[in-house]
């Protein structure tokens, strides 16, 4: 899932890349393909379309043990995170291997 309002900045998505790596794929899968665990696939979550929902659900809105809570990222950490996963997102509705954008300009379209 993508909206093509958001501007995504490389060195933050790269960045997002490292962390997630070490926190979070073992649960929402490699380059956020699915890993078949419990945890959604991120590239086709509506929530973390939105930055504030997203940083809310790593630190506050989480539900332990299955989603940790992740109250040692710092708002920078995060933004690097919600890069990264808007970029494979992003990457992944190019592929049509998830559903396309949510922005009325494209459900007008043929
Ligand atoms: C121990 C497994 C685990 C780890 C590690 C983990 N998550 Fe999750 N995550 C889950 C589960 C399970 C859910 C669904 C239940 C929930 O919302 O708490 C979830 C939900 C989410 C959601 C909400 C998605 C939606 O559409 O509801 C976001 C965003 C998210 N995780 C981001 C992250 C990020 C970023 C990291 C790394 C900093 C991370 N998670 C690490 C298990 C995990």
């Amino acid at each position: 899932m993508d909206d093509p309002r958001i501007v995504i900045d490389a060195a933050q998505a790269a960045q997002g890349a490292i962390l997630y790596h070490s926190t979070c794929y073992a649960c929402h899968g490699s380059e956020l393909k699915s890993s078949g665990s419990i945890a959604p696939d991120l590239r086709e979550s509506r929530l973390a379309l939105s930055w504030t929902r997203f940083a809310r659900s790593c630190t506050r809105d989480c539900s332990p043990p299955w989603m940790p809570k992740y109250d040692d990222l710092t708002e920078e950490d995060l933004r690097a995170l919600y890069m990264y996963v808007r970029q494979q997102a992003r990457e992944a509705a190019r592929d049509h291997s998830v559903p396309h954008s949510i922005t009325p300009e494209k459900r007008q379209s043929p």
